[in-house]
C-alpha cells in the first residue's frame, strides 16, 4: 500500500504566514504538521509516499523532507500546480499509485489515534474506498457523511447548508486505482474544484463497497489559525517532559514542560506547563510563560507573558505586555517603546491581525 500526502493548495486562510510558508510546515508544539503526518503513515506500515505540491513554496517542503530517509519513509514528489480540488490533485498521482491501493492524507489534518487500525481494516475487507468519520459541531464547514441503520455510507455531501448528519469527512481516504477513471468523469463544483467527496459519491452510486469508520480521540483539520492554536493545545496535553537546556536557580518551572538543548532559563522566569520550548532560545528577565504554549527555535523572550500560544522561531519578544491566542510567524520582533512620542508601531502584511 502507498501512501499520497496532499500538500498543495493555496493556505489562504492562514496569511500572511503562508505568504512566505507552506501551511503544511507550520509547528505544532514546535514540529510541522507534515511531519506529524508521515510519522503516521510509516506507523500504519506505509514508506512509499507521493506528496502533492502546489505553488505555495513547494521547495521549502523539499527542503525539509528531502528523499524521506531521516523519516524512515521513501519520497517522491508530485507537481500539481494550481489547486484544482483535492479529486485533481489524486488523480495527479494516477502514474505512482499504479495498481497499488493507497491512502490519501491531507497534509493539514491531525488525528490522536493515527491511521493504524483504519489501515489494517481495509487491509482486511475486500473494499474500493475506506472513509473517516468524525462527529463535529459545525458540519456544513465539511464534507458530510449521511449513513444508514447499518453504518452504511448512503451520501456524502460537500460542506451541505443543511446537513444531513454532524458526522463530517476527515482527510484520511483508504482508495483503489478504480477511483480514477470516477475522477476523469467528475465535474467541477460551485467551488471550481474537483471534489474527492463527489468522486466517492459515485463510487457509492455505481454500487462499489465504500467502508466507514467513525474515529476514536480527536482530529484537527489545521485551515484557520484558530485550529492551529487548538492542535498545538491538543498535542500538548500529551507532552512528556524533558529538559536538555540550562535552567538557572530563581526560575520556576511547574507542570509539564519541554526544554530543548542550547536553551536558557533564566532567574526570576515564571513557566506554567504544558509548555515547549525549541533550540537555542534564551527566556529571560520577567517573563512568564503560560498554559498551551510553543516556542519555537533561536527566540528571545526577556520581558514579556505569553500563553496558549505558538511563537514559530527566530523571534524577539521583550514587550512587557500579555500575549494570548497568539500565533507568531518567523522574525517577528515585538518590543516596548521607550521613546516619545509614545503610541504603537506596527510593520505588518497584509491579513495581519492586531488585538490592543
Ligand atoms: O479536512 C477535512 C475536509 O477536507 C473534508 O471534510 C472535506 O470534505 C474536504 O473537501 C477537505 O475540505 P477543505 O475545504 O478543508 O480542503 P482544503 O481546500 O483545505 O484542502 C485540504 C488539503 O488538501 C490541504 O492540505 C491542501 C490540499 N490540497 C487542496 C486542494 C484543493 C491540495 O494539495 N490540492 C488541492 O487542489
Amino acid at each position: 500500500m502507498k501512501g499520497l500526502i496532499l500538500a498543495g493548495g493555496t493556505g489562504s486562510r492562514l496569511r500572511p504566514l503562508t505568504y512566505t510558508e507552506n501551511k503544511h510546515l507550520i509547528p505544532i508544539a514546535n514540529k510541522p504538521i507534515l511531519f506529524y503526518v508521515i510519522d503516521e503513515l510509516r506507523k500504519a506500515g506505509i514508506t512509499e509516499i507521493g506528496i502533492i505540491l502546489g505553488n505555495n513554496s513547494p521547495d521549502d517542503v523539499k527542503a525539509a523532507l528531502r528523499d524521506g530517509s531521516a523519516l524512515g519513509v521513501r519520497i517522491t514528489y508530485i507537481f500539481q500546480g494550481e489547486p484544482k480540488g483535492i479529486a485533481h490533485a489524486v488523480h495527479c498521482a494516477k502514474d505512482f499509485v499504479g495498481s497499488d491501493s493507497f491512502v490519501v492524507y491531507l497534509g493539514d489534518n491531525l488525528l490522536k489515534n493515527g491511521i493504524v487500525e483504519i489501515v489494517q481494516d481495509f487491509i482486511n475487507k475486500d473494499c474500493d474506498a475506506s472513509i473517516s468519520l468524525c462527529a463535529v459541531p459545525n458540519p456544513h464547514m465539511f464534507g458530510v457523511a449521511e449513513l444508514d441503520g447499518s453504518g452504511k455510507a448512503v451520501r456524502l455531501v460537500e460542506k451541505p447548508k443543511e446537513p444531513k448528519s454532524n458526522l463530517a469527512l476527515i482527510g484520511v481516504y483508504l482508495l483503489k486505482p478504480s477511483i480514477f477513471p470516477v475522477i476523469e468523469n467528475l465535474e467541477p463544483s460551485w467551488r471550481n474544484e474537483l471534489e474527492i467527496t463527489d468522486a466517492l459519491q459515485k463510487l457509492i452510486e455505481g454500487g462499489h463497497k465504500v467502508d466507514t469508520h467513525v474515529v476514536k480521540g480527536w482530529w484537527k483539520d489545521t485551515g484557520k489559525p484558530e485550529d492551529i492554536l487548538e492542535a498545538n493545545h491538543l498535542v500538548l496535553d500529551d507532552l512528556k517532559p524533558f529538559n536538555h537546556g540550562t535552567v538557572e536557580d530563581g526560575s520556576m518551572i511547574r507542570g509539564r514542560v519541554g526544554i530543548d538543548s542550547g536553551t536558557k532559563i533564566g532567574p526570576g522566569v515564571v513557566i506554567k506547563g504544558p509548555v515547549m520550548i525549541g533550540k537555542n532560545c534564551e527566556i529571560t528577565g520577567k517573563t512568564y510563560i503560560g498554559p498551551y504554549t510553543s516556542i519555537g527555535d533561536n527566540t528571545v523572550i526577556d520581558g514579556a507573558e505569553i500563553e496558549d500560544s505558538i511563537v514559530i522561531g527566530n523571534s524577539r519578544i521583550a514587550c512587557q505586555r500579555r500575549i494570548v491566542d497568539s500565533l507568531i510567524g518567523r522574525n517577528c520582533s515585538i518590543t516596548s517603546n521607550a521613546a516619545i512620542p509614545s503610541g504603537h508601531k506596527f510593520i505588518i502584511g497584509e491579513n495581519s491581525i492586531v488585538q490592543i
